[in-house]
């Protein structure tokens, strides 16, 4: 592990499972005290239970990050047992999201900007309050490609991503004079759920390094953006797709597919 985090507290919403619990795991190796939050109390509480095994520090605090109620709750808890927040990674969400837009209501676009977007304002507020006294801290936003690229029957999480990028720096421009940094990560394909062997191929065809992308390649750089080797990012987004969003085709359709490579032995 490159970055420590000793005496750090570091806050990971959704980390009861995919990309945020493997950020949870990484900080809790780097030697973070994690606070690990998710909807689902269970799951938290085993990820939670998972970094102690491993000789880490961590607490499951769960709460809906949609619900300011619950999360102002969170935020009590945290700082009566420790005083403060140094990290803050905005991570949960609704990923199986999609519906057609003709067939949509507003039950499912308000349930989608609650959990993916609201919930990134409540913690956010909460977090820099305390950064900004002590004129230091990190926030990190999980963004989407969605954000600047649209995917099919997917309008609620995209529009809450795109609301998430320009968040971020608008969170970024007010809360710079008190150092605190806010940046974000715009991960690709990843396989956060465990995609069957022929989804995995398939998938990965499309993207220009030809594979999806595993939660560990989320983790790191999340764990880079936090550390002081980051010390002049604030604003922006680190895309970790595999190349993913720089492509105008897949290889499948493109005018010069692989299969006319030279093989270059
Ligand atoms: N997996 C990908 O390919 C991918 C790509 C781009 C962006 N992302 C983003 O990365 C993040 C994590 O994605 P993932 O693939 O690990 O998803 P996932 O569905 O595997 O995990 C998300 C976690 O967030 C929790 N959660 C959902 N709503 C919540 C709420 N209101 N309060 C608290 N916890 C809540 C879930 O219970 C779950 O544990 C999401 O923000 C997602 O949009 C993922």
């Amino acid at each position: 592990m490159t970055y420590r985090f000793d005496q750090k507290i570091v806050i990971v919403t959704g980390a009861g499972a995919g990309i945020g619990r493997s950020i949870a795991h990484h900080f809790g190796a780097a030697g973070a005290t994690v606070i690990v939050n998710d909807i689902h109390a269970e799951n938290a509480a085993l990820v939670a239970a998972e970094i102690c095994t491993a000789n880490g520090l961590a607490l499951a605090v769960p709460a809906d990050a949609g619900n300011s109620v619950q999360v102002n709750a969170l935020f009590d808890r945290v700082l009566e047992t420790y005083g403060t927040v140094d990290v803050l990674v905005n991570n949960a969400g609704l990923t199986n999201t999609e519906r057609h837009i003709l067939e949509s209501d507003a039950a499912w676009w308000d349930e989608i900007l609650a959990s993916n977007l609201h919930s990134v304002y409540y913690f956010s507020v909460r977090a820099a309050q305390v950064m900004a006294r002590k004129r230091r801290g990190v926030i990190i936003n999980m963004s989407s490609g969605g954000a600047t690229r649209a995917h099919r029957g997917n309008a609620a999480y995209d529009a809450a991503k795109g609301g998430i990028e320009a968040f971020t720096r608008a969170l970024a421009l007010d809360l710079g004079p008190y150092g605190v940094r806010v940046c974000g990560i715009v991960p690709g394909s990843i396989d956060s759920k465990g995609m069957s062997a022929d989804m995995k191929a398939a998938r990965g065809e499309t993207i220009p390094i030809l594979r999806v992308g595993e939660v560990s390649e989320i983790s790191r750089p999340v764990l880079f953006l936090a550390s002081d080797d980051a010390s002049y990012i604030s604003g922006s987004f680190l895309t970790v797709d595999g190349g993913l969003l720089s492509q105008q085709r897949s290889a499948q359709v493109d005018i010069f597919p692989i299969s006319k490579f030279p093989a270059w032995n």
